[in-house]
């Protein structure tokens, strides 16, 4: 994230244009659109919508899968490119990880994971559309494999580093939905590894790829303070991620020999966490590191963990992550990159008055105050951020497909 001085010192960038503007932009429509569904569902959540025809489950899904395809990855992926000369192929595999995530929007609202009758044919349609998003992002991958070297002159050694290993951890976490496919495939019923592949998958998708990838842009801004330290933590970061996927799941599906596995990786990663909150310079990044790192400590010892779970506290923590950290923090860097018109002022009270706002939905809400109610706050609350952002794509960014230049800019 960026300060308010450092944004006003790196003023000069705002008038470059550093290719992937229009897919950031239609990545940030992404946003709006997947943030519609997911307000839909707190407002239905209160009791203030309701539908006969629309399975919840399955909004839920098409929410969460087109912002983590068509928003964050993509993105992400952008902001990472755009420190080196823009690259027609990058645009081609963004593209294609908008398009595939906005194809199986419908496809998971209509059927969830069920096939498509189409025809006299049932397609899993969601699935191919998610499936043909990880060929995207392998692509992705080998992009970054040759843009690596003039990205290291463009930007400090320790972000690079973060996003090695983000892109390193978004390939192996991709082995983890292949193996669920394969598993099913051979009918195996064996549920620690079930469970073990779809959370292996998640995990590494999310605080490897995403939390990895987003904490480098941090460090982009924030330069390396405690340099030799930083590396190290960095790197025990990332080489235990993979194996932080046994500590959230179910304790009795963990052979007892791979428990202490997933805990001293929680720990690590935990104190990793707290270490960059401790390291960055912004104080809305520190707020969020500190809240993740010590998170993942709760994680630890399995009765705090399955006591965490059972207040609730899963969905709100991972919006914690993905609402607040990521999404603020590509949307100061799309800002500072792009010039769009969102302002970071705004966004980033928005955004934390939606996250406060989700107390309701845990189990930490005091039993003396009507739930209802505060439901409704929540459901409320979450147009906040979506206000934010639309006020900010709409000032300029309109249309989706033309170039704008700001008005700030020399012409
Ligand atoms: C205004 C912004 C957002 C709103 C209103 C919103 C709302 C919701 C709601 C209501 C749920 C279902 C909760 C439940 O079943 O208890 C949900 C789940 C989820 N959301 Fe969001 N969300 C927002 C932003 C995001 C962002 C930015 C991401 C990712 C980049 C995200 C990813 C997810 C994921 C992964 C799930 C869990 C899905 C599952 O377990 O099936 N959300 N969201």
């Amino acid at each position: 994230m960026i300060s308010l001085r450092t944004w006003r010192a790196k003023g000069e960038l705002v008038c470059q244009d550093t290719g992937y503007s229009m897919e950031v932009r239609a990545a940030l429509w992404c946003f709006l659109l997947a943030a519609i569904a997911g307000v839909v569902l707190r407002m239905a959540g209160a009791g203030l919508v309701g539908f006969e025809t629309l399975d919840l489950s399955n909004l839920r899904r098409a929410h969460s899968h087109l912002m983590l395809f068509s928003w964050v990855t993509p993105a992400l992926a952008a902001l990472i490119a755009s420190n080196a000369t823009p690259d027609p192929k990058i645009r081609v595999f963004l593209r294609a990880m908008l398009v595939l995530g906005l194809l199986s929007f419908p496809s998971f609202l209509v059927s969830g994971y069920q096939p498509v009758q189409i025809g006299s044919a049932r397609v899993p349609l969601s699935i191919i559309f998610s499936t043909l998003s990880m060929f995207a992002w392998y692509a992705f991958a080998i992009a970054w494999i040759r843009i690596r070297g003039e990205v290291q002159t463009t930007t400090n050694a320790l972000a690079v580093r973060a996003w090695d290993g983000a892109i390193f951890l978004l390939v192996l976490g991709s082995l983890g939905a292949w193996a669920r496919g394969a598993l099913t495939g051979m009918g195996n019923k064996d549920m620690f590894l079930q469970h073990a592949a779809v959370e292996f998958f998640l995990t590494t998708y999310v605080d490897g790829f995403l939390m990895i990838g987003v904490l480098g842009l941090v460090l982009t801004t924030n330069g390396d303070r405690w340099k030799a330290a930083s590396k190290c933590m960095l790197g025990m970061i990332i080489v235990l991620t993979p194996f932080e996927f046994l500590a959230f799941l179910p304790i009795d599906l963990v052979p007892k020999s791979l428990r202490p596995v997933g805990a001293i990786a929680a720990l690590c990663i935990g104190l990793g966490g707290l270490y960059f909150a401790a390291s960055v310079n912004d104080h809305l990044a520190r707020a969020f590191l500190l809240v993740l790192g010590g998170g993942k400590l709760m994680l630890v010892h399995p009765e705090s963990a399955a006591e965490v779970l059972g207040l609730g506290l899963r969905i709100p923590y991972l919006h914690v992550l993905l609402l607040g950290f990521v999404t603020i923090t590509l949307v100061e860097h799309i800002s500072l990159r792009w010039s769009t018109d969102i302002n970071p002022s705004l966004v980033r009270p928005m955004v934390v008055l939606a996250l406060v706002a989700l107390l309701p939905t845990t189990g930490l809400w005091p039993s003396f105050v009507s739930r209802e109610l505060g439901l409704v706050v929540t459901a409320l609350a979450s147009v906040l951020p979506v206000g934010a952002i639309y006020l900010g794509i709409n000032a300029r960014w309109f249309p989706l497909f033309q170039h704008t230049i700001p008005s700030s800019c020399p012409r």
